[in-house]
């Protein structure tokens, strides 16, 4: 698969997180507070709950159910009780557009 437009780079608020699916693929679409777009996998590795629910701080994405924070550049849980990292998928900005190719992790 190829990379998909999400969305129009603008229609990310700073320091949300946009749920999408790809596919079968559910991914959290993050900007940072400096602007930088990032897309890790939705869905918390300690439950069943969608991290795009939670709350993003620096370049990380906290689950809301137990407090996990996320990477967003590794994937990986900074904190209990998760402890399995999630995927994170590569991001290009095509004019101002938003892409993700759900192929691509660039971490694991
Ligand atoms: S379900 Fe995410 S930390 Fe427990």
């Amino acid at each position: 698969m190829s990379a998909i437009r999400i969305c129009a780079l603008d229609e990310l608020g700073q320091d949300e997180a946009l749920k999408v699916e790809v596919g079968d693929v559910a991914i959290a679409i993050v900007k940072d507070s400096s602007g930088t777009v990032h897309a890790i996998g939705d869905t918390c590795t300690h439950g069943d709950i969608s991290l795009s629910e939670g709350f993003v701080e620096g370049e990380t994405l906290e689950c809301w159910a137990h407090g996990s924070k996320f990477s967003l550049l590794t994937g990986k849980p900074l904190s209990l009780p998760a402890y399995e990292p999630v995927p994170v998928y590569r991001v290009t900005i095509v004019d101002g557009d938003v892409y993700v190719d759900p192929t691509d992790t660039i971490a694991v």
